[in-house]
């Protein structure tokens, strides 16, 4: 039998319902499994088919809610939507801990976003530059004209920046333009200023545009957020000495400094995916901002205080919106705004930088003290718990038996649920 083609011509202009049978054609999938893959869960198939392309069904992650969140002073419920479990639990337990002194501070900048045009083959380009500064005001007039509601919000492009690179295949003059783009992430804004303006700066100054788009090393849009922590809520000066420790390793080394990152990253992206925000703008920022000074390094930083305890800072890029895109499409993402009673992207902002901070205290706090797997164990017993049938109280039995045992397994849930469940009756 030949092998089945890929190659299916007209596939995005079928229904979801077309679409689905040939992939099961193409498969093998069951009905079952064709049934649940169909299942779009909260979305709805008229959002989902206009929001990508070739949709053939919903993936459904949980949502939860991190509690004990102080930010400024006033009070959230966080909505995180993530697969990993033990993340929603720390946080919480961090913001627990950072509720002293009106909780955790985070301040955001305003929303400007870089807006890339790259001039390539200019005879003369230190001599361009000049005179694209001294367009400034036209370029930055062509480019508001595009977006008369955002400069109406008081919005829109502010600033030019015009740097010259040396690249493989010669010098460039890359034009940027600094856009406040508010409430919206604007990666849709900032690109079409740039498409607007590059035809001009050829007119003014010769050689031939290639690139407009959006940078994501959204360094003029950061969120700073700092806390602190006692000691005594820790389990003392030995728990700060190591946070401090962990956090002077993640500075120093690239190797460590991803994966302290990537605990940051835990709490923003899992806001951001509740929220319905581009999550690979996010990690592309934060991971280019940690290296902008040509080594990778960690994002945030852990100190020690004359008195014993501990202070933490956090900064990083943090473009998200609350109007445009899936954010205003997903019902969801809606709802995760309204939980968070957010009305301004700053705001979203501040709380994330905030989330960021805490997870990566919850992090550093267990791997410097019982390390990350004791938790981790109790969530996995738990959960396979649940799996074999445990309800209520035997929950947390069959799990604190396999974990003692060592031996945490379904197999092993499984047949104490059966044992215990038998022995209750008795
Ligand atoms: C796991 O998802 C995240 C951690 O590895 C973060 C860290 O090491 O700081 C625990």
């Amino acid at each position: 039998m030949p092998d089945k083609s890929s190659r299916i011509p007209g596939f995005y202009k079928k229904s979801i319902e077309e679409r689905l049978k040939l992939v099961v054609d193409f498969s093998g999938l069951s009905k079952e499994e064709a049934r649940l893959l169909f299942n779009m869960g909260n979305l709805g198939p008229e959002i989902a088919d206009v929001m990508i392309e070739n949709v053939v069904g919903g993936m459904t992650y949980p949502f939860a809610v991190a509690t004990n969140f102080k930010i400024n002073g006033k009070d959230y419920l966080v909505p995180m939507v993530i697969e990993e479990s033990s993340v929603v639990a720390a946080a919480s337990n961090a913001a627990r801990i950072m509720r002293r002194d009106n909780g955790i501070s985070s301040v955001a900048t305003d929303s400007i976003m870089i807006g890339q045009i790259q001039l390539v083959d200019l005879p003369n380009p230190w001599y361009a530059k000049q005179i694209i500064y001294e367009y400034k005001d036209e370029i930055l007039k062509i480019a508001n004209e595009q977006d008369p509601i955002l400069v109406s919000l008081g919005g829109g492009a502010k600033d030019i920046d015009v740097r010259i690179i040396d690249t493989a295949v010669g010098l460039m003059v890359i034009v940027h333009l600094l856009v406040d783009v508010k409430d919206a992430m604007g990666a849709n804004a900032v690109n079409t200023m740039a498409e607007a303006v590059a035809p001009y700066l050829v007119e003014w100054v010769g050689g031939r545009v290639y690139l407009r788009i959006i940078s994501n090393l959204a360094d003029r849009r950061l969120v700073r957020s700092r806390v602190k922590v006692y000691a005594e809520d820790i389990g003392g000066e030995e728990a700060v000495d190591g946070i401090v420790a962990a956090s002077a390793f993640a500075e120093a080394d690239p190797y460590r400094a991803a994966t302290h990152n990537k605990g940051i990253m835990n709490g923003v992206i899992a806001v951001a995916l509740a929220t319905g925000q581009d999550h690979r703008a996010l990690e592309a920022g934060a991971h280019s901002y940690a290296a902008r000074w040509g080594v990778y390094t960690s994002l945030s930083m852990w100190e020690k205080t004359p008195d014993g305890n501990l202070v933490g800072t956090l900064e990083m890029p943090m473009p998200v919106g609350i109007i445009g895109g899936a954010v205003k499409v997903h019902p969801i993402a809606q709802i995760a705004l309204k939980i968070m009673g957010v009305k301004t992207a700053k705001e979203l902002a501040e709380i994330m930088g905030a989330v960021g901070l805490a997870q990566n205290f919850a992090a550093l706090r267990a791997l410097a003290t019982e390390g990350i797997q004791k938790g981790h164990m109790k969530l996995h017993a738990r959960n396979l718990a649940v799996m074999a049938g445990a309800k209520g109280e035997l929950i947390d039995k069959v799990a604190e038996i396999m974990i003692k045992e060592r031996r945490i397994r379904f197999h092993r849930a499984k047949e104490l649920v059966e044992e215990l469940t038998k022995s209750k009756k008795a």
